[in-house]
Order: C-alpha cells, then sequence, then structure tokens
C-alpha cells in the first residue's frame, strides 16, 4: 500500500470512529494535515449530524466550509467529546511530536478542550523515542534569536522555518537533534521559554487512541 493509502484508511476509520462515538448534533474537533485531509474529505456523509466543528487552522476551516460543514468559534463551545488529529511521530505512550504544518498552537488549544483524542497516523509515525523529526516551537517573532539560543542551551539545533508565518502570525524554529526521552518534562521546559508560544510536544495531554494504519489493516491503540 501507498503512504496516501494509510493515511486514507486511518483517516476512514476516524470516520466510523466519529460515527460510533459522536452524539447526534455534537460538535466535533478537526486538526490540520494531510492525514486530516483525508478524514474532512472522507466525513462529508456524516455533515448532517454533526452541528459542526471546531477547526484547528484556516487551512482546515476552509476545507470543512467547502464539504458544508458549519464551522463553530470555539469560545462558543464548553467541551468537545472528540478531536481528530494527525501525528509527525507518536510513541508508545501516545506522546506526540507534532507541527510539521505549522498548526501546532491552534491545535493544543482545541485538544485541551477535547474529552478524546484520536490521533490518526500510518505506521511511518510510530516511534520508540520521540526526535528525529524536529521538533516545532512557535515563537514570537522578536524573541527568536533569544530562544533560539536557550534552545541550543538544551542540546538542540534550532533552525528558522524559512518563509513561514503561523495563521498567529509567529515564526517557527524546528529544533533537530533532541534524544526526548522525557517528553512531559520537556514539554514543560521549553513552554517555559520566555518567547516561546507553544512546543511542538504533545504529551502532558497526548492522544487517547490511535489509529494506526498498516498493511495488516487499521489497529485501535488505547493511551496504557
Ligand atoms: C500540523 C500537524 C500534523 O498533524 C502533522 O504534521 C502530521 O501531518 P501529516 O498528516 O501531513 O503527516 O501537526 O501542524
Amino acid at each position: 500500500m501507498t503512504q496516501n493509502q494509510l493515511k486514507q484508511a486511518t483517516a476512514q476509520a476516524a470516520v466510523d470512529y466519529v460515527a460510533q462515538h459522536l452524539p447526534q448534533g455534537g460538535i466535533l474537533g478537526v486538526g490540520t494535515g494531510s492525514t486530516t485531509n483525508f478524514f474532512i474529505a472522507a466525513l462529508a456523509p456524516l455533515k448532517d449530524r454533526l452541528g459542526g466543528a471546531v477547526a484547528s487552522s484556516e487551512a482546515t476551516r476552509q476545507r470543512l466550509t467547502q464539504i458544508g460543514v458549519p464551522v463553530v468559534d470555539l469560545n462558543e463551545v464548553e467541551s468537545l467529546a472528540i478531536y481528530v488529529d494527525g501525528a509527525d511521530e507518536i510513541d508508545a505512550g501516545l506522546s506526540m511530536m507534532k507541527g510539521g504544518g505549522g498548526a501546532l498552537t491552534r491545535e493544543k488549544i482545541v485538544a485541551a478542550v477535547a474529552n478524546t483524542f484520536v490521533c490518526i497516523a500510518d505506521a511511518s509515525k510510530q516511534v520508540e523515542t520521540l526526535g528525529r523529526f524536529p521538533l516545532p516551537v512557535e515563537v514570537i517573532p522578536m524573541a527568536t534569536r533569544q530562544v533560539a539560543r536557550r534552545l541550543a542551551a538544551l542540546g538542540g539545533n534550532p533552525r528558522l522555518r524559512e518563509g513561514f508565518v503561523t495563521d498567529n502570525g509567529n515564526s517557527i524554529l524546528d529544533v533537530h537533534g533532541l534524544v526526548i526521552t522525557d517528553p512531559v518534562s520537556l514539554e514543560a521546559e521549553i513552554n517555559q521559554i520566555v518567547g516561546v508560544v507553544t512546543n511542538g510536544l504533545f504529551a502532558a495531554r497526548g492522544a487517547d487512541v490511535l489509529l494506526l494504519a498498516t498493511e495488516d489493516g487499521v489497529r485501535r491503540v488505547f493511551r496504557p
């Protein structure tokens, strides 16, 4: 199977999960990225059942609108039953590295409001230790140099994502070379650096369910 076929398989499994678990009229949280785009495309048959969706990026907002799903402001929502999103890496404890598409901050905000985080990923995203994928850190532009020095002091090699501006008007530093053995601590430590908006470790609030697409089908893996 190609990687796109695997992405399609996990996306369809997520639609089935939503059909089973989201109450009629419920609001769904929707992530960002190529796997999530397959999910949005496969969501169309369920759209009359949804009360609406909260989008984690402008790109996702546009795609949801195109298929006729009403996009709801997160401030109008008390809680979300389900949030569906992809990942750049995911470990056995369902901690994730995210932000390859640069939407990490809004993704983390929407995920924080959700009761169940459903991660959709193909088997290439599964890792023993997070850190092979460079860790994205969203930074207030005037703080970029000082944050980069602090990240280097933690053992990383930060590189500015050239020509990229987040939906929030900020910059991204991609931090190479980190071996992340304690993702919960590192997530908190990096978020304490003045000028950091957020970082792409989703460990304090990891996934609850992983729908892992493999050559042998889609496996449901639950947070241990
Ligand atoms: C965007 C993300 C994505 O979920 C992550 O980059 C995975 O993307 P893809 O499904 O395209 O591999 O965090 O900010």
